[in-house]
């Protein structure tokens, strides 16, 4: 059934992520009979267009980034019809009235979304600016996309900045991590199920692995990215939101502030690095050129945008500690990169081993329980379980995987993480976005991490594109006797 009628209203609308994601999103919602009739999307930007010029441009990203069967002529024509285009300047005061003008007459009807998607550091200038032109109501939202600042510093500046004129009830930080259907599944795995949640802790997980691999390089974003890198752009928010969901607590409750109250103390428990622990636990590198699935691609330092010598890591592995009683001395490894050999985002919890064997030497090797949380793509959730090898000729042992597909069980169309998270902030519910407080906590640990590099002098080591990173990231964890998990 339809939400409530809505007024989207998102800046940065001709930016790579409202043609890529938000547009495309938006069709499916409304494809999907979500979107109440009335219901109106106004992308804003300096750029000079008007709304036809837009509704073309937003034309052609549907088409694009969209499946195929999902197109349909007149879903793509009632879509368009509800896309206006105002050309404002966030800076100056060039375009607000036109803007306010869109809004004349709207009065509390539909609810009324904010998207900025845009540099953090016009979030702030931004909402002054509409709540100048009396767009701020009551019922009205906000949505920030990652990153929120830099540092701790710039963080809390921007959410001062955006608090002066929202509540943080109308605040939606949005980390689209959050919004992926195997992430939303820790929750099941962990809270549905009584198997695990007795063994998830340091008397039983020997260590967690968490790995976001890409293969795509800076993308036309080097601009963007090379003032951020990995560490910024990934670890800081979306390999720690996933930390968060397997190092947390039991919620009292899937309300809103229960589930954000138990993220929140896991950040609170990551234990700062100092300089030392920074060289000894972290690692950071670069791609140079090499070929990524079969195509030749070009070193970072060659990308457009790249200024030369940018001393940028596009990859970090890292080892993190949670220190409180559940997870004490149970390392949690990340790594994250561009041009890795394959794109991949799994957890993997590994098992403390048996405590004795009562199997000979000849039945081979008996090797320890593994979870593999795939987050994407060919999500799936698989056990690593001892099994007898069938066959009359004694006791052979081998691993094999209970192996739950979400394809092959459910068989549907996973809705991308922003259909979901977009939606949700129509409907109010900001359990799937960040609060200040957690964002600010994740800025307090990453900034050590920051400090640590900039006080060594730590260079990104390089690392040949197609590859698993440079072979300091392998050394990370195989120093303690223990490797990155490869897919059999
Ligand atoms: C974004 C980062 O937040 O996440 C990008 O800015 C990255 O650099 C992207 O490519 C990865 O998201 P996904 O959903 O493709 O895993």
């Amino acid at each position: 059934p339809p939400l409530p009628a809505f007024d989207y209203t998102v800046f940065g609308g001709t930016g790579d992520l409202a043609l890529r994601k938000l547009l495309p999103a938006l069709y499916l919602r409304d494809r999907a009979g979500q979107v109440a009739a009335g219901s109106r999307i106004i992308a804003v930007s300096r750029s000079a267009l008007d709304p036809a010029e837009y509704r073309a441009k937003a034309d052609a990203a549907v088409r694009r980034h969209v499946a195929a069967d999902e197109l349909d002529e007149e879903l793509i024509a009632r879509f368009l019809e509800r896309l206006d285009y105002v050309s404002v300047d966030a800076t100056s005061s060039e375009g607000w009235s036109d803007l306010a003008g869109r809004f004349e007459g709207r009065g509390d009807g539909p609810v009324r979304i904010f998207y900025l998607a845009t540099s953090p550091s016009l979030f702030g200038p931004i909402c002054d600016r509409l709540k100048g032109a009396g767009l701020v109501t009551p019922a009205a939202r906000v949505v920030l996309e990652k990153p929120i600042g830099r540092d701790l510093d710039s963080a809390r500046a921007i959410n001062a900045q955006v608090g002066a004129v929202f509540a943080e009830s109308q605040i939606y930080r949005i980390d689209h991590y959050l919004g992926k259907e195997t992430v939303q599944n820790l929750l099941a795995l962990r809270f549905a199920n009584s198997l695990f949640e007795p063994l998830w802790n340091a008397n039983h997980i020997d260590h967690v692995q968490i790995t976001v691999a890409e293969t795509v390089g800076v993308e036309g974003r080097g601009d963007y990215y090379d003032h951020s890198g990995a560490l910024r752009d990934m670890v800081q928010n979306h390999l720690l939101q996933l930390v968060c969901l397997v190092g947390m607590e039991s919620p009292v409750s899937l309300a809103q502030e229960a589930v954000r109250d138990e993220k929140l103390k896991v950040l609170r428990s990551l234990k700062p690095m100092g300089v030392e622990d920074v060289g000894a636990c972290t690692v950071r590198g670069q791609y140079r050129a090499g070929a990524v699935t079969g195509g030749a691609v070009p070193a970072y330092a060659d990308e457009p945008g790249i200024p030369a010598g940018s001393g940028t890591e596009t990859f970090v592995a890292l080892k993190l500690e949670i220190a409180n009683w559940r997870w004490a001395g149970v390392p949690f490894y990340l790594r994250t990169g561009k041009r890795l050999p394959a794109k991949m985002s799994e957890i993997v919890i590994q098992f403390r081993p048996i405590p004795h064997s009562i199997f000979p030497q000849s039945a081979g090797e008996l090797q320890a329980n593994r979870l593999i949380v795939r987050l994407q793509p060919d999500e799936s959730i698989r056990l690593h379980l001892m099994a007898k090898e069938p066959g009359p000729g004694g006791m052979r042992l081998r691993q094999a995987p209970l192996n739950l597909s979400f394809a092959e069980t459910f068989g549907s169309r996973f809705p991308d993480a922003y259909e979901r998270l977009l939606m949700d902030v129509v409907r109010g519910n900001p359990t799937l976005f960040m609060r200040r407080d957690e964002v600010e906590a994740a800025w307090a640990w990453a900034e050590t991490i920051l400090e640590g590099w900039k006080s060594r002098r730590d260079q990104p080591k390089p690392y040949i594109s197609g590859t698993w990173g440079p072979s300091q990231a392998i050394a990370l964890i195989e120093r303690d006797g223990r490797t990155w998990h490869e897919d059999e």
